[in-house]
C-alpha cells in the first residue's frame, strides 16, 4: 500500500498550483483555513475550488455546533460535488460526540471525513457508528498532539490495526508538522497523511546527499553574514 498525500490548505491559488501536482492525491481544509484564505462566502468560495479540484478528493467541514446544523449543513456540502467528503468534528464545541450526526450520514452513504480526532477511544466510538461501506477517513490530528508533548504514534497504530479489515475506511496523519512525518506514515502504513505545501514542498526534494545539505547549510550562513556585513 502507498501513504497517499493531501494538501492541507484552502487557499485558491496555492490549489490550482497543487491540484496539477501528482504527488498530491486530495485535499483537506478546515474552517481556520478558510477564514486565512480569505473565504467570506463559505459555499461560494468552496465552489469556487471545485470547478478547480474536480476530481481528487476535497475535505470542507461543517461548522454548526449542534446535531440539527451540522445534519443540515453537511446534505448541502455533500452536494456540491462527488469528490466532496463532509468534515465532522467528532465532538462539538461542549464535547458532545457527533455519535448520531455520524452514524445518521453514514448509512445514507455519505462520505464523512471525522476530524479532531486525539484518542483510540474516539475510534472506536466512531467506527461503531460507521457504515463500513462508505468512504470514510479518520483525522487524527498528530502535530497538535505533538505539540502538546504526547507521542501520536500509538494512536495512530493502534488505530491503522483497528481499519485494516475495512477498505473503505481511512486513517489520515492531520496537522503534520515536519517533512519526516511522511516517512514516519509510511512506515505505520498510514492510508494518508494531510501537509501544508511548505511541507510537500520538502518531500517533493526528498533524497538531497549528506554532502550536499552540509554545503547548503554552510552557504546560507556565508550569505547571510555577508548580507549582514558582519565584522569580528
Ligand atoms: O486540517 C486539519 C489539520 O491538518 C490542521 O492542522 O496545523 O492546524 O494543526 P494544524
Amino acid at each position: 500500500m502507498r501513504t497517499k498525500i493531501f494538501c492541507d490548505i484552502a487557499d485558491f491559488k496555492t490549489i490550482k498550483l497543487f491540484n496539477k501536482k501528482r504527488i498530491v492525491d486530495g485535499f483537506t481544509t478546515n474552517p481556520s483555513l478558510m477564514r486565512l484564505a480569505g473565504a467570506k462566502n463559505y459555499k461560494n468560495y468552496s465552489q469556487r475550488i471545485l470547478k478547480i479540484c474536480k476530481k481528487k478528493p476535497i475535505s470542507f467541514e461543517v461548522f454548526g455546533d449542534n446535531f440539527d446544523e451540522m445534519v443540515d449543513q453537511a446534505y448541502k456540502i455533500n452536494k456540491w460535488g462527488k469528490n466532496v467528503y463532509v468534515k465532522i468534528p467528532v465532538v462539538n464545541s461542549k464535547g458532545v460526540f457527533s455519535g448520531k450526526v455520524i452514524n445518521k450520514l453514514s448509512f445514507e452513504g455519505i462520505k464523512l471525513n471525522i476530524t479532531a480526532i486525539y484518542t483510540y477511544e474516539q475510534i472506536k466510538k466512531v467506527l461503531k457508528n460507521l457504515n463500513k461501506k462508505t468512504p470514510t477517513i479518520l483525522s487524527i490530528f498528530a502535530g497538535r498532539m505533538a505539540d502538546k508533548g504526547k507521542d501520536p504514534l500509538p494512536v495512530l497504530k493502534q488505530s491503522i490495526k483497528a481499519v485494516k479489515d475495512f477498505k473503505k475506511i481511512e486513517i489520515l496523519w492531520a496537522s503534520t508538522r515536519e517533512a519526516y512525518n511522511f516517512t514516519q506514515a509510511k512506515q505505520i502504513r498510514c492510508n494518508i497523511i494531510t501537509m501544508p505545501p511548505s511541507v510537500i514542498n520538502k518531500v517533493e526534494k526528498f533524497g538531497m546527499s549528506s554532502k550536499l545539505m552540509t554545503i547548503n547549510t554552510v552557504k546560507n550562513f556565508l550569505e547571510d553574514s555577508k548580507k549582514s556585513k558582519f565584522r569580528i
